[in-house]
């Protein structure tokens, strides 16, 4: 039989991603539509601006993704697309082009949960990676410890309490003045920096828990800049170390708890430099896709679709977007 192919689009927050994906991993073509330029003055993204731009932009990136791939729209087996977490106008321009493809052509819909598509990004840089495995979605939105059973089979261990990691990237960028998005720029920076020249505490918590929080460290960075002198640099890579130091924290205590010793890291921050020697340097048996799949792309979304249509698994033509979403109902 001739190896399926998916479309995946993901217009989940302010990139128009679309992708399509041959079989279980073969990337014919992943396209991002960035609408950073328009959201920088901002500071952030600003949900009006995000879902126009989509809606710009979706119909000529899909032409352009079926050309690049040599592939004719009536070729496709099925089209998935993120369905939530995320911005809901922006959420509903995918759904619904989406769903005009798939009505149009007569094939299978698969809605995706934007969390599980990253957690699938994993397998389009190590197909061979075997479940269960702890899965660390670090991103502008979220950020969570999942323990990965199967496909479908997810165990929240922990989450962020206040701020998502990007999001803590993000603000301390903001509120130093060095420009938007933080996350490149603070990775940049801070390799310049003395990472033990400010001491941040990591938060602590009232009993056992694997969850998160980063706005008190943010709060800090803020308190100890606020009216003086001080050298950027090692400002943004005590940051830096303080949030790596907390995950990788987490990431050890998960291990012990669960037993399971693969870590695979996702999301946009999984893009991170220092984070990305950190894990090595403790050895830890840490998978990180290649960076193209890290940040929010429409491969993700079509891998996660694969896994979902070999099993059968479609959606009712009648799915709506779900901006509050969760990974695990
Ligand atoms: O996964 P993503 O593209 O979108 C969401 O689903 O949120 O993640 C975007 C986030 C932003 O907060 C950005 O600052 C952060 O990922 N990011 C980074 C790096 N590259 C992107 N954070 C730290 N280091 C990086 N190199
Ligand atoms: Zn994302």
């Amino acid at each position: 039989m001739r190896e399926p192919l998916i479309m995946g689009i993901d217009t989940s927050c302010d990139d128009t991603s679309v992708a399509i994906l041959r079989g279980r991993d073969d990337v014919l073509v992943n396209l991002v539509s960035s609408q950073v330029e328009f959201h920088r003055p901002f500071g952030g993204v600003v949900p009006e601006i995000a879902s126009r731009k989509h809606i710009e932009v979706i119909i000529q990136l899909i032409d352009k993704a079926l050309e690049d791939a040599s592939v004719r729209l009536e070729e496709l087996d099925a089209i998935a697309v993120t369905y939530g977490p995320g911005l809901i106008g922006s959420l509903l321009v995918g759904l619904t082009v989406a769903k005009g493809i798939a009505y149009m052509r007569d094939i299978p819909l698969i809605g995706i949960n934007h969390l599980e598509g990253h957690i699938f990004s994993v397998f389009l840089s190590f197909p061979e990676l075997k479940f269960p495995f702890l899965s660390l979605i670090v991103s502008g939105g979220h950020t969570e410890l999942v323990l990965v059973k199967d496909v479908g089979e997810y165990e929240l261990l922990g989450s962020t309490r206040d701020d998502a990691v990007g999001e803590a990237y993000d603000k301390v960028a903001k509120l130093l003045g060095l420009g938007y998005p933080g996350g490149p720029i603070i990775d940049r920076i801070a390799k310049g920096g003395d990472p033990f020249a400010i001491n941040l505490p990591i938060p602590a918590f009232k009993g056992r828990t694997l969850d998160f929080s980063f706005s008190g460290i943010k709060s800090a960075v803020y308190y100890y800049t606020k009216g003086k002198e001080y050298r950027v640099e090692d400002v943004v890579a005590s940051f830096q170390k303080t949030v790596i130091d907390f995950l990788v924290m987490r990431v050890k205590e998960a291990m012990e708890e669960t037993g399971i010793r693969k870590l695979a890291v996702v999301g946009g921050v999984s893009a991170n430099t220092a984070l990305r020697r950190r894990i090595r340097e403790e050895r830890i048996e840490g998978y990180f896709p290649a960076f193209a799949y890290c940040t929010d792309n429409g491969a993700m979304i079509a891998e996660a679709g694969y896994y979902r249509f070999v099993k059968g698994e479609i959606s009712e033509f009648n799915i709506e977007v779900n901006p509050s979403l969760k990974l695990i109902e």
